[in-house]
């Protein structure tokens, strides 16, 4: 090539001009002229080169390579919502180097959520961010079928009777919370003003930790636990997503946290086998003894890194929603008040004092159940949802843009990307569908009602956990579908409502900052900016 540009050289003659410059201002020009040709080429080759009519179109970009990261980056739905406008529910976007194919709509997200395991992997699109993490041999770093498995031990960790248990146990921890970390008592009953996201952050480890995961992860987490699960927090983000492997300190942290949590659930396991220590039923006393197919058992390590799993995938999403519903609740007092209401009527004893939820109680409060679900219509914590695409996949006609005469392929190397949250917002799907309004799921006639009738009665499909419904058509999939769909989600319902419930009884609210907080997608999950509330202590007026 040197030797090839050195002729090139002595054949194009150099301008006088610019061997009258001096060096560094040849360096100058270089530095902008470089960038500049191969932009030019860029956009010279999307605007007017023919392009291969069976593949998605791409969205327009300036940069090669680096394509629309920061446009997505920013504001996922704007870029998502604009780019549907201009190429339909199909095209192709670049992300830093990755071919990313947005599929949009309840059919997109039957194309990917629901797609064949010949033609999608989740484990070839995750497993550089989770591994590091989570651990090996479980999850993502394991054949599919084998998550399945994994998938029917956690399911079995979370029984009824299990979840009955539960809102005791959280609501104690909510006590806690408030009167001891917060400070609000009777005896100190002014408004308290919290970061809500922090707060909620802390007491989803709390009640998680206290439930699912065992007393002696709850009895750590004032120590050493709390600190190792920051640094492995630190690994979990759009960087890491980015690039697997960067010389930073984080990523150092992440892997000796990795270590060390993984070290620690493995001596909670001796420790227990020994009869050490006095436990409750929890997640790692079920998967002692779970078996996969093969009759191989579950190895110490494996459950170790499955419980990591657990407390990471439980832990943003759980918080960020609890914590968005609680700021609609702060933004709507009277919505509040309803919340209030139900709360009395349900629970409220003649002394002025509630009994406590139970697991059955949740599906009967309607306005809470309602207040959850429209959070999670709007405030999906995952907007993007990932699959490698490991053959070609050829596009249902009813997918291609109107105009065009030829269906598409999305070829293999290509990421395939669901963003339910679009379907979610959809204003053709949804009336009013960027207003907050919980009352929309109380109507039984309405579109949301239907959107959810229709999602509970579609197909059952056992992938390998338990018949779920397959879903992968619904419009509203905060807990995705198909056979990644979500496990947890009756143990997040079990933990929000309990949350909430208790929080409604005993505090009002009210928002610290001038306006509705925007959202931040720059964190693997979506979350609120300056979510700042102040609680203060309800007279008991049952
Ligand atoms: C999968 C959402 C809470 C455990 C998922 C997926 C979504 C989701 C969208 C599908 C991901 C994909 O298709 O790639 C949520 C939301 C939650 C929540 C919105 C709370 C509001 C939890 C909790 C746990 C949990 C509390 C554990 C106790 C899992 C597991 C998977 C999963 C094990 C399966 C991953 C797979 O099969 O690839 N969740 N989740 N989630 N979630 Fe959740």
């Amino acid at each position: 090539i040197l030797f090839q540009l050195d002729q090139l050289r002595k054949q194009v003659p150099i301008p006088v001009w610019y061997t009258a410059l001096p060096t560094p201002v040849r360096v100058l020009f270089w530095v902008i002229a470089l960038p500049a040709l191969i932009i030019g080429l860029n956009v010279f080759q999307q605007v007017a080169l023919p392009r291969n009519k069976s593949l998605p179109p791409i969205v327009f970009h300036y940069i090669p390579w680096f394509g629309s990261a920061a446009y997505y980056g920013e504001d996922p739905y704007k870029f998502l919502f604009e780019c549907r406008e201009k190429y339909g529910d199909l095209f192709t976007f670049i992300l830093m180097g990755r071919r990313i194919t947005v599929a949009l709509g309840p059919k997109g997200n039957n194309l990917s959520l629901g797609g064949k395991i010949s033609q999608v992997s989740a484990e070839d699109a995750y497993t550089h961010l989770t591994t590091p993490v989570f651990g090996k041999g479980v999850v993502y770093d394991c054949p599919n079928d084998m998550l399945m498995q994994q998938k029917k031990f956690i399911k079995t960790g979370l029984t009824t009777e299990a979840l009955q248990s539960y809102p005791p146990m959280i609501r104690a921890e909510c006590e806690d919370y408030f009167t001891k970390t917060l400070g609000i008592s009777a005896s100190k009953p002014t408004a308290k003003k919290v970061d809500l996201l922090h707060a909620m952050a802390e007491l989803i480890i709390l009640t998680a930790s206290r439930t699912l995961q065992g007393n002696e992860v709850r009895e750590s987490l004032n120590g050493s636990f709390a600190k190792l699960f920051e640094d492995l927090d630190g690994g979990f983000t759009p960087l890491n997503f980015m690039f697997p492997n960067l010389p930073l300190p984080s990523y150092k942290r992440r892997d000796v946290a990795q270590k060390a949590m993984s070290d620690f659930y493995i001596k909670i396991i001796e420790n227990r086998r020994k009869g050490e220590k006095d436990h409750e039923p929890d997640m790692i006393d079920s998967l002692q003894g779970c078996k996969y197919k093969n009759g191989v058992p579950l190895t110490d390590r494996d459950i170790a890194h499955i419980m990591i799993a657990l407390l990471m995938a439980g832990q943003h999403t759980s918080s960020a929603t609890s914590t968005w519903a609680l700021l609609h609740l702060a933004h709507s007092p009277e919505l509040y008040e309803t919340l209030y209401e139900e709360q009395k009527t349900l629970f409220g004893n003649p002394d002025g004092t509630f009994r406590d939820i139970t697991y059955q109680d949740i599906k009967s409060c309607k306005h809470l159940d309602s207040v959850i679900r429209e959070t999670l219509r709007m405030h999906a914590p995952i907007h993007s949802i990932y699959r490698k695409v490991m053959s070609e996949i050829p596009v249902p006609p009813s997918l291609s843009a109107p105009s065009e005469q030829s269906t598409y392929v999305i070829p293999k190397g290509h990421f395939i990307m669901a963003a339910p949250g679009v379907a979610q917002m959809d204003p053709l799907i949804w009336q009013d569908a960027k207003v907050f309004n919980p009352t929309r799921w109380l109507d039984e006639a309405g579109v949301a009602a239907a959107a959810v009738e229709q999602y509970s009665k579609s197909e059952q499909v056992d992938y390998g956990f338990g018949a779920v419904s397959k879903g992968t058509e619904s419009p509203y999939q905060p807990f995705g579908a198909g056979r990644h769909r979500c496990v947890g989600e009756q143990f997040a319902y079990v933990q929000l409502s309990t949350i909430i419930s208790y929080i409604v009884r005993n505090f009002t609210m009210n928002l610290e900052v001038p306006e509705f907080p925007k959202t931040n997608y720059r964190t693997m999950i979506v979350q609120p900016f300056d979510p700042y509330v102040s609680f203060t202590l309800r007279k008991q007026d049952v």
